[in-house]
């Protein structure tokens, strides 16, 4: 929790009955040694008094927007400079909508408005307000604009439903937080990552195409972006939702891909193929359905230019990840592939079991390049993905040191 010490947290505290967690996230963070300011809006203080959370925070709270004293004292402008994080726990359906547009009609939205502190939201409401589209796009709005949106559980709430908008459990909160303050190793970085497969299309109807549902790429891509890396997703047909702060190229063949990749790779540090691009491609569409009359039919098959290679070639002082997918003889084939697409590394994967690789949940991969070899044994995608991020930061140190 050192990361936390000195650290000087803005809560922000909307109405709402999950208010009360809000002295727990305080004492959290006091132990933790950071330095706590808690700003109410009208309704929180119908829910908890302001006098509980100036105990525990060892600091008056602030209320209101326009106070003679609080102007003499610390204004919202002060306020919004003194913060390294604003955590808005719990936040209300209502502030979400008036934080989303902007609003500076309470001190907590002028404050928000005048920081440049990171901010973190913890939603906490009914869950029908919480599936709400307006909610769904207010949450966009905030996400887009680089807002961390913590939450909200699952469960019975206060009114007696069952589903999503509980507050996160405050030791959640502040764990999440404690991450988010965590140094960003790929601060600076541009990384390239393709994802799932490629379709290559025979007639309006059929195609051809590979095994993958993308979960080890959009993993891989997610923790380069949570590391601060600007990363572009260049991702085949699958079913899955990308980051709101990754740049997603969605393609669909092969040819469309690397058309992609090498567009994107111009100034990339990192290229990470995880793709499972098809090898070959008819050699040409039938513009109308084939008949299904004739009892033996015969398919041209044209080879896909190799991705990895290409961008491997091209840019030089890119560092390039490939993975290769095996079925027997894993480390033996995948130095062959090391080798024949001049990549930098390789991930090894073996794709013949059914618990890892292609569409489960976890994977388990021998990372391999010209010095090294490194086993990760059977975790989930998204672990192994933040521990293949930490990798390949250090391999990419010791090459420009
Ligand atoms: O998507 P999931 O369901 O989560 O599954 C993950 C995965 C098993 C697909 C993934 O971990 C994986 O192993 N990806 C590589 C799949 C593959 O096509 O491997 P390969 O051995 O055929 O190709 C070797 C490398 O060359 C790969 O990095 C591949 O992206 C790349 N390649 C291959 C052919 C081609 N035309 N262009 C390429 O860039």
């Amino acid at each position: 929790m050192s990361i936390i010490r000195g650290k000087k947290i803005i809560l922000g505290v909307t109405g709402g009955i999950a208010a009360y967690k809000s002295a727990e996230i305080i004492r959290l963070f006091k132990t933790a040694g950071a330095n706590v300011r808690v700003i109410m809006t009208a309704s929180a203080k119908e829910f908890i008094r302001p006098l509980t959370l100036q105990a525990l925070s060892g600091n008056p709270v602030h209320h209101q927007l326009l106070d003679e004293k609080a102007e003499l004292g610390m204004s919202h402008i002060e306020l919004a400079k003194w913060g390294d994080f604003i955590i808005i726990a719990p936040a209300s359906a209502d502030f979400i909508a008036s934080m989303a547009y902007g609003k500076a009609d309470t001190l907590l939205g002028a404050v928000l408005l005048a920081t440049n502190a990171k901010v973190a939201v913890c939603p906490a409401m009914n869950m029908s307000m919480w599936l709400h589209e307006a909610t769904t796009s207010n949450i966009k709005k905030l996400t887009d604009r680089g807002v961390k949106i913590i939450g909200p559980d699952t469960g019975i709430q206060a009114c007696g439903d069952n589903g999503p908008g509980r507050m996160s459990p405050p030791s959640e909160i502040v764990n999440e937080i404690i991450d988010c303050l965590q140094p960003h190793e790929m601060a600076g970085k541009k990384v390239v990552i393709t994802a799932g497969p490629t379709q290559e299309w025979l007639d309006p109807v059929r195609y051809i195409s590979n095994q993958s549902s993308g979960k080890m790429g959009y993993a891989i891509a997610q923790a380069a972006a949570e590391a601060g890396a600007e990363v572009t997703l260049i991702s085949g047909p699958v079913n899955l939702v990308a980051l709101p702060t990754i740049k997603l190229h969605s393609v669909t063949s092969a040819e469309e891909m690397l058309e992609n990749a090498c567009i994107c790779s111009q100034n990339a540090d990192i290229f990470i193929s995880t793709a499972a691009v098809a090898d070959y491609a008819p050699v040409k569409k039938i513009a109308e359905k084939i008949k299904s009359t004739e009892p033996e039919i015969v398919i041209s098959l044209k080879k896909n230019k190799d991705i990895a290679k290409t961008i491997a070639n091209t840019y030089p002082n890119i560092f390039t990840i490939g993975f290769a997918a095996e079925t027997q003889d894993l480390n033996k084939y995948a130095k062959e592939k090391l080798k024949a697409k001049n990549l930098n590394a390789i991930i090894a994967n073996d794709v013949s079991r059914n618990d890892i690789g292609f569409n489960s949940e976890d994977n388990e991969v021998v990372w391999i390049d010209k010095e090294d070899e490194k086993s990760f044994p059977k975790m989930n995608k998204n672990l192994l993905a933040k521990k293949l991020i930490t990798l390949i930061t250090a391999k990419v140190k010791t090459i420009v040191n």
